[in-house]
């Protein structure tokens, strides 16, 4: 399967009474692998564009748990999707292997990041034409 084809929008149940809201995220349950890392990314630009990059090994769970932003997907092969992250208790999936960008943030954006992986530059890809070279010579 395509990796583009991997990705999905995930829906996170509300356990919600009169006190407000709460979501439980377990990984391998809610989260579709063990979570090693968490990061946020919160008080960007509004113009500015986050990500632009592919990750050899790291799979992403991104949610908005605050605020709206959007997440562009190339597949280095001429297919993108563009997908909207705009209520707390929905994330989108998002495999190895594929580029990133990330935009148009709420001023009040926090972007909560999940990942299989601990940080290592290493797999990053941070190059666009390096990201499809290796995309063509995995085939
Ligand atoms: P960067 O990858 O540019 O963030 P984004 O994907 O949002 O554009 O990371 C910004 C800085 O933070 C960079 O110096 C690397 C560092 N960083 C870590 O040290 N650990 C991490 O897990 C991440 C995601 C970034």
């Amino acid at each position: 399967m395509h990796n583009i084809n991997k990705i999905r929008m995930l829906e996170f149940p509300q356990l919600g009474d009169e006190r407000g809201h709460l979501v439980v995220l377990e990984g391998q349950k809610d989260i579709p692998f063990d979570v090693k890392r968490v990061f946020y990314i919160y008080g960007s630009d509004h113009k500015a564009i986050r990500g632009q990059h592919a990750n050899r090994k790291s799979e992403f769970v991104l949610i908005n748990v605050a605020g709206t932003s959007k997440v562009k997907i190339r597949d280095g092969e001429g297919n993108e999707a563009i997908f909207c992250l705009n209520r707390p208790h929905t994330g989108i999936y998002i495999p190895e292997m594929v580029w990133k960008e990330m935009y148009d943030f709420s001023e009040d954006s926090v972007l909560l990041c999940l990942s299989n992986e601990y940080y290592d530059p290493q797999e990053y890809i941070r190059n666009y034409q390096d990201f499809e070279q290796e995309i063509v010579g995995n085939k």
